[in-house]
């Protein structure tokens, strides 16, 4: 496999972000509707106050090129594996010009969705085979991963019932209700395989609940 040497820590071996001092790399995850924006914003707004540098960036998206594949992928018919080759080219993109950098220097990066939501969506959402996602994860992440996931739980008729609420949807959140269970089914997979990183977050409760707990989570996290 070709490691991408000397470009952006690839070929670190896993396991290796979370032994490393300074940089801390969180994600927010869960179905659409579940409400991790603002407590995304709440968070970075917190660390930063504390002296952090915080660099806060989204999935897919977050460089000058994913950006771009994000609106195909939001906006453009395509099937699963195309869908997971886009997000995956998205992420490298990513990684190599934002989140690898920002970390070696000691940033935390919180993320808004990362390669659990690849998992969540293309995987149980469309049906992909996960070990198509299993070898372009290993591909493209070289061993990163999260050291702490906040996922944002809620079942799917209250997320339906919220996204209601806000602006016109896109491909996915076009998607019924038995997409949205599938998708939830596969982040309580992807929980229970790595519950060191993982904090489910009852996203029902109120917003100072929800804020609450994400704090509480942090604070008791051995991270941090
Ligand atoms: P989202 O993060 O919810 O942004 P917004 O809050 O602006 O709607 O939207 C991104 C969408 O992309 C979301 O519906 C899930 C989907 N997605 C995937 O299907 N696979 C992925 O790997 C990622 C990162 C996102």
């Amino acid at each position: 496999m070709t490691s991408g040497a000397g470009q952006g820590g690839a070929g670190r071996p896993a396991g290796a972000a979370a032994e490393r001092a300074g940089g801390l790399f969180i994600t927010f995850e869960g179905i659409d509707g579940a409400g991790k924006s603002t407590h995304i914003a709440a968070l970075a707004e917190r660390l930063r106050s504390q002296g952090c540098e915080v660099v806060l960036t989204r999935e897919p998206g977050g460089s000058v090129l994913a950006e771009r594949l994000r609106e195909l992928l939001l906006h453009e018919p395509m099937d699963a594996l195309t869908e997971a080759l886009l997000v995956f080219a998205a992420r490298r993109d990513h990684l190599q010009r934002s989140i690898e950098p920002a970390l070696a220097r000691g940033a935390v990066v919180i993320c808004d969705r990362f390669t659990d939501a690849t998992f969540a969506y293309q995987g149980g959402g469309r049906g992909l085979d996960q070990r198509v996602l299993v070898r372009l994860e290993a591909w493209v992440q070289q061993g990163r991963q999260p050291d702490l996931t906040f996922w944002f739980d809620l079942p799917p008729a209250v997320a339906a019932e919220r996204r209601a609420a806000s602006r016109a949807p896109d491909r996915f959140e076009r998607e019924d209700e038995a997409f949205f269970a599938r998708v939830r089914q596969a982040y309580a997979q992807r929980a229970a395989a790595a519950p060191q990183r993982f904090v489910r977050i009852d996203a029902t409760g109120t917003r100072d609940a929800v804020r609450a707990a994400v704090e509480a989570a942090l604070a008791a996290h051995p991270i941090r």
